[in-house]
């Protein structure tokens, strides 16, 4: 029930996008075992361009960051700041079509991209008439979100809130800069820049897309969906504070890490590794200010699994972001670039830390929307907790394995300067990795396939009458 009172939460759009969430979860993720199988059996192309591995890749990327982190971001977001600002979301009916509006952005990827349409940038290969809309939408969610901070009933602006600011504010700048192109037709459009400019405005974009995206606006959900949890406040505000500044301001210069070796600059390249190092420090300075809100409440690990799956998301975040730097020291990256070592150390941070605290935060706020006191099965809750954990750690170690063996393949030289390894014997070597990949990622699939069997079965227990109650202010 949506309404524009003050006595009652807007929950209408924010049911719309959790729900969206768990759905889009499934076709991602599913899409990701897809392509996952394919890589161990090429016969699953079908010889059907629709849905060979190159086109199907993008949609898994498209599908698993914008359309599950997407609406997990808008979802706890619109929750967040009603709760944390006491106040209904400004503009309800403008929030209602950033909901219906973000779904048809999603569908017309998973149209166009199959269909062979991209601009060709990693993560940003939907075409203009896509980018206009996603500007549209995203213009609207920054009105409803900075809207409803501006009338809040609260002094300050809780620092959830300026994670999520963060992430709304630097993605527009990013989309709008990365896209600028010229239309050729409806289907088709060329970038602005090209060459080397492209190359970086591209990785400044992809590599911030990480940053702000997945990082951010996850930890936006962190900083409020932990303490609520262990019902504990947050280990230190201040700390908070100087993780937000530190955050935002190193971010933005390490886009370079994803261009060693390659025609950009030297001094570009060098400066990009130096502050991927750097950005070590805030990384785990949120991680250890997550973690250590527990502190005097871990015996609740015991026997929340909810709180469970938002700490172990917190370890996968610290692990990925210290993997990270090492692999932008440009010794290591010569030996990990191309490889499965980055494709494990992608679904470290996309597994372990963004789909995980999302899967925590939906099982927190769920109830909460609908009016239950709880999930209707906390068994599930916890079977999927293990299903995810082992599934995500089959995951990175088999790409860890596949990915070292590459690069170690692909660098052995005989004594006369010859390749000791033709391309197809490291492939050959790394079609174990790949199928011990695919059983992780199905394991992953099968706990998000529970959580939408509890999902579903919590909310249809729920009476009108009790979802209505829920949206009152306390
Ligand atoms: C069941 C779970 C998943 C499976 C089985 C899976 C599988 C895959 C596979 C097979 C690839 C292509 C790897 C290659 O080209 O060698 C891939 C790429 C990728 N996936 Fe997933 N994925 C899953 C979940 C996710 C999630 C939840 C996210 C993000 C939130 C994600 C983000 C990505 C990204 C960003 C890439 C591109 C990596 C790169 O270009 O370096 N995946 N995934
Ligand atoms: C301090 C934090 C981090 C640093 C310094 C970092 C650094 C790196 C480096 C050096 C690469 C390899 C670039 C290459 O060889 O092509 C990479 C790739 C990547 N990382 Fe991270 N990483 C960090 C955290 C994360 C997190 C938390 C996530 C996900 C939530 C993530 C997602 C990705 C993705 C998607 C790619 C693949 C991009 C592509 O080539 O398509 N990173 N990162």
């Amino acid at each position: 029930m949506s309404t524009t009172t003050t006595t009652a939460y807007d929950y209408k759009v924010v049911r719309q996008f959790a729900i969206m969430t768990v759905v889009w979860g499934i076709v991602g993720m599913g899409l990701g075992v897809f392509i996952a199988s394919q890589l161990v059996w090429p016969q699953l192309n079908f010889d059907l361009p629709w849905i060979s591995f190159g086109r199907l890749r993008p949609l898994h990327t498209n599908a698993v960051i914008f359309a599950f982190g997407g609406c997990a971001l808008f979802a706890t977001s619109y929750y967040t700041v009603q709760r944390t600002c006491q106040t209904a979301l400004f503009a309800p009916r403008l929030a209602a079509a950033t909901f219906w509006g973000w779904q048809l952005v999603i569908v017309l990827a998973a149209v166009s991209l199959p269909l062979g349409y991209t601009s060709s940038k990693e993560y940003a290969e939907l075409e203009w008439p896509i980018d206009l809309l996603i500007t549209a939408v995203w213009v609207g969610y920054a009105v409803v979100f900075f809207g409803t901070l501006m009338k809040r009933k609260t002094k300050h602006i809780y620092v959830g809130n300026w994670f999520y600011g963060a992430f709304i504010l630097t993605v527009a700048v990013l989309h709008i800069v990365n896209n600028l192109e010229v239309p050729v037709s409806l289907t088709k459009s060329y970038s602005l820049y090209s060459g080397a400019t492209d190359a970086m405005i591209q990785w400044w974009y992809g590599h911030n897309a990480v940053g702000f995206f997945l990082t951010a606006g996850f930890l936006g959900m962190m900083y409020y969906f932990v303490p609520k949890q262990a019902n504990r406040p947050v280990y230190s505000y201040r700390l908070s504070i100087v993780h937000f500044w530190a955050l935002i301001t190193l971010y933005i210069w390490a886009g370079p890490h994803h261009l060693h070796y390659t025609a950009l600059p030297d001094w570009a390249q060098s400066l990009g590794m130096v502050m991927s190092l750097v950005l070590l420090a805030p990384s785990w300075g949120g991680m250890i200010n997550g973690m250590m809100t527990l502190s005097g409440a871990w015996h609740k690990l015991r026997d929340d699994p909810i709180l469970r799956f938002l700490v172990v998301s917190l370890a996968f975040y610290g692990m990925s972001t210290f993997e990270g730097p090492m692999m932008a020291i440009k010794t290591v990256n010569a030996l990990s670039h191309y490889t499965d070592w980055t494709i494990g150390h992608v679904h470290a941070g996309a597994l372990g830390w963004v789909a995980m605290i999302s899967f925590g935060a939906l099982y927190h706020m769920i109830p909460k929307l609908w009016g239950r006191p709880q999930m209707y099965s906390m068994g599930l809750v916890n079977a999927h907790f293990w299903l995810a954990t082992i599934g995500t750690v089959l995951y990175i170690a088999s790409m860890w394995v596949s990915g070292i063996t590459q690069g170690l393949m692909w660098r052995a030289i005989n004594s006369d300067g010859t390749l000791t390894y033709s391309f197809v014997e490291a492939l050959q070597a790394s079609h174990p990795g790949f199928i011990v990949r695919m059983v992780g990622g199905a394991i992953f699939l099968i706990g998000v396939l529970l959580m939408a069997y509890n999902t579903w079965r919590t909310v249809r227990s729920a009476q009108p009458a009790e979802i209505a109650a829920a949206a009152q202010m306390a």
